[in-house]
């Protein structure tokens, strides 16, 4: 298995970078959970604080989005099912300043952004029959449609739901409230639950499915 973790950081220069709140624990119970299932799994984790020691789980340690694609693309082949569970920052710095860029002596500073690559979308142009590809898909609005959009766009097999919405899902929360919607449309809605609950009914549900 493949899994993709945690934020990127984007440079900005030596000292500041633009990232996003995402904690990484969803992801690592999946590894986890997934390991102790008997799978052999690649975890490609942004910047983050858990540490996980498994047997089974290798780490490969990325920074920016760039990185986590190239790690990714390495990985991919040899993966059964790939978890893009990575908030991944969508737009990089286009240049990044060598020295800390310094509040004296300049006008205000204007950062360009230029567009990072979607690791999901190339994922899934490169799946062969037989790989399983899920997604997760953070909304605020327009859930449901926004998910299913993404699920065909990137080519995924199942995307998973989180509202903002919902109290006790998303960033930083010890907990998570999800609907597993499919790619023939159906979905499942689940109950407030721990993030290793919600780990193993993200991994029944894929056995289910697929295997
Ligand atoms: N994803 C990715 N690479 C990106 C952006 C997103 O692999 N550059 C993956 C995420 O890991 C997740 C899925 O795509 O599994 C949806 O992520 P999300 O940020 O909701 O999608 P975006 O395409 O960035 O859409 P939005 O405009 O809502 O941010």
């Amino acid at each position: 298995m493949l899994i993709t973790v945690c934020t990127t950081y984007e440079k900005i220069d030596p000292v500041r970078f633009i990232g996003n709140y995402s904690s990484g624990k969803m992801g690592y119970a999946l590894a986890l959970e997934a390991a102790e299932r008997g799978a052999d799994v690649t975890l490609v984790s942004g910047p983050v604080s858990i540490k996980l020691s498994h047997p089974n789980v290798k780490i490969v340690d990325v920074e920016s989005a760039k990185e986590m694609l190239a790690a990714c693309t390495d990985a991919f082949p040899c993966a059964d099912i790939s978890i893009m569970c990575a908030a991944v920052a969508d737009y990089a710095p286009q240049t990044v300043a060598t020295s800390k860029i310094k509040r004296e002596h300049q006008e205000v500073p204007t950062i360009t952004l230029v567009k990072n690559p979607d690791i999901a979308a190339t994922l899934g142009g490169m799946k062969k029959p037989g790989q399983v590809i899920a997604g997760f898909a953070l909304e605020t609005d327009h859930e449901a449609t926004n998910a299913l959009e993404k699920l065909h766009r990137k080519n995924l097999d199942l995307i998973v739901l989180n509202s903002l919405r919902d109290k006790g899902a998303g960033f930083k929360t010890d907990t998570n409230k999800i609907t597993i919607l499919l790619s023939d449309g159906t979905s499942v809605p689940y109950e407030l639950k721990t993030k290793a609950e919600v780990a193993a009914d993200i991994l029944d549900k894929i056995s289910e499915k697929y295997f």
